[in-house]
This record gives C-alpha cells, structure tokens and sequence, in this order.
C-alpha cells in the first residue's frame, strides 16, 4: 500500500468529523452519524483506490451509505479494504462527551476480518504490556502478569471499562484484585489506543464491546506495537447465525489482532469531540481546526496532524 495514501484517508476523517461535530451536543444521535457517513462517503469518491468496506454502516439491506461491501473510491488505483466507523461515539458526540472520533482502518485486499456486527470480548494492552495477556485468562491473573511487565503492584494499574451492566462482573473483580477503574460511556476504539499511548495513565483495556471496533482497533494496536485479543461474544442464535454468514467457522476462536487485521495496514482517525487521543473539532470565524493521527503498521510511524480548513476555499460537505 502506498504511503501516500496516508494524506488522502486524512482528508476523509476530516471530514466526517466537522460535519458531525456540527452536531455536537445538540442530542439527534442520527443526524449527527449521517452527517459523519455523507462526508466520509463523499470524501472517499476523490481518493485514487478500488477501495471495499468490509467493516462500515452495516449490511446493505441495513445501511444505504457505506455498507459491507460497498465499493468506494475512484475506481482507479491499489486494491484495498476499509473498515470504517464515521463516528465512533455517536451517542458521545450527541452528548458532547469526550473521545467521539471519525476512524478508518485501511490495508490490501484480504487483510481484515470480516467481523459480524455482534459483540466480541476484547483486551487490549501497549507495547509494556505485551506478553501479559490473554482474554481466556482470568481479570486477576490478567492484571498480575501486567503488573509483574511493568515492575508495579495492581494498584497502581488503571483498567479502562465500558459502563455498561453486562461488566458488573468483571468491575467487581478488578477491584476485588485492587487496580483502579476508569469507566467509560462509549468508544472502546480510542479506549484500546490510550493503553499504548504516554501520559493517558491508562493501562490495560477489558471487556466486552462492538465486534467491528475490535477490528478498527486491532489495526490501531498493531501499528503501536501493543498487543490486542477478542473473542466474539453472540446473545442469541442470530447472532451465531449472523457470524456464520460472515464465515466465521469457531465462534469461541480468540482473534490475535493480527489474524483481524493482516499485513500492512494504515490506521487514521481525526477527534470529533476532545479526548485523550485527539482533540475535537474547533469551529472558527474562517473554518474550523482538525486534529488527526495517522499510523502505519509497516513503518510504525505515527503522526499527529493539525489542519485548518478555511471554508471560503473549499467545499465543505
Ligand atoms: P457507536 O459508534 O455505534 O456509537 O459505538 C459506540 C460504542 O461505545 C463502541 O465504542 C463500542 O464498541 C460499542 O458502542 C458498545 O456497544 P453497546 O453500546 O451496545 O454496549
């Protein structure tokens, strides 16, 4: 895959994020995901790529924009597959929350997993932590490994969670092992990011969350270098039905994050509302400020990009 392609998916994140942080706080979950999905949609028709979406809006009968297998893209240049979230976080950009983002996880063809709109039980750790994990593994003996990694006790670990009461479980044993909890109300993409990222005082990520966002993020963590598992995790027999229909032959299997995001993949993703990956979009007399990261997996170069858009020189979408 191209380098270059980097500034061309950046542009598509963009986007999709000053479009829905118009709707930031202003409560209409709906309005503000398909402002996301109109501008990422139509930003995607200006990059040079055969471009597939294998993770996006859901399935065609589901989603009119940006469906599994909608092709996107010019229609000239490399073969590529997208997973995609225009807003991962609505009900956080709705809510003018923190850690609402526009997200794409982009490699060649083949190279995502085809992950069955169900949940997956996920943990995620940064490059200190690898080695220290594995999801078929108890919480307590999980955070003791990662505290011996890090030459700390328990205590002083920090466990990002979802809040949701599915983990009233998992919550009472992470505090019954004694390491700290930071719960939090949606995005467990930017929530699995900030276990490898400096200064984010979170250290390792669990629990259960969207089987998409396990793919976006397992392309995230694979170009950090830190370390992510998941394991679907189906309600009902539809939901079995569902994963089998996307071929999915075990569904106790535990995903490495390189088996759900193969080869060489880019990660971009650009900050709707402000959180501890990226700050939000700011709106301006002129335009708005954007803020960025762009990673690769092949290089592991990250970059942080910072953008003014002046609307009276470009359209905006
Ligand atoms: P959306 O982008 O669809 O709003 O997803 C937000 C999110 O919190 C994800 O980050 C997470 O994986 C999933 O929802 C959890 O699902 P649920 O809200 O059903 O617990």
């Amino acid at each position: 895959m191209k380098r270059n392609l980097a500034l061309e998916f950046i542009r598509v994140t963009e986007i999709a994020a000053i479009n829905s942080a118009r709707w930031m706080g202003r409560g209409d979950e709906k309005a503000a995901d398909q402002a996301a999905v109109d501008g990422m949609r139509k930003m995607l028709d200006t990059v040079d790529c055969q471009g597939v979406v294998v993770i996006g809006e859901g399935e065609r009968d589901e989603a009119p924009m940006l469906y599994i297998g909608e092709k996107v893209g010019s229609g000239v240049g490399p073969e590529i597959e997208i997973a995609l979230d225009p807003l991962e976080g609505t009900t956080i950009c709705a809510h003018g929350g923190y850690n609402a983002i526009s997200v794409m996880a982009i490699g060649s063809k083949g190279c995502m997993l085809n992950a069955p709109d169900i949940y997956m039980n996920k943990i995620a750790v940064g490059p200190d932590g690898i080695g220290a994990i594995d999801i078929n593994d108890t919480p307590t003996n999980n955070l003791k490994r990662l505290a011996q990694r890090k030459s700390c006790t328990i205590s002083d670990l920090t466990v990002i969670i979802l809040d949701r009461p599915r983990h009233a479980e998992l919550i009472k044993e992470v505090r019954a092992a004694g390491a700290r909890i930071f719960l939090i109300g949606d995005g467990d993409v930017s929530a699995a990011i900030a276990t490898a990222l400096p200064n984010t005082g979170i250290d390792i990520m669990m629990g259960i969350g969207g089987a998409p966002e396990g793919v976006i993020a397992a392309a995230a963590m694979r170009c950090i270098k830190g370390d992510f598992q998941g394991v679907l995790v189906p309600r009902n027999d539809g939901d079995i039905e569902r994963a089998k229909k996307m071929g999915v032959a075990d569904i106790n299997k535990v995903y490495a994050m390189e088996e759900m995001a193969k080869g060489d993949v880019m990660f971009v993703a650009t900050g709707v509302t402000d959180g501890s990956l990226l700050k939000g979009v700011q709106f301006k007399p002129w335009g708005a400020i954007t803020n960025s990261i762009i990673m690769r997996s092949k290089s592991g170069t990250t970059r942080f990009v910072s953008a003014e858009h002046h609307f009276d020189r470009k359209p905006v979408y």
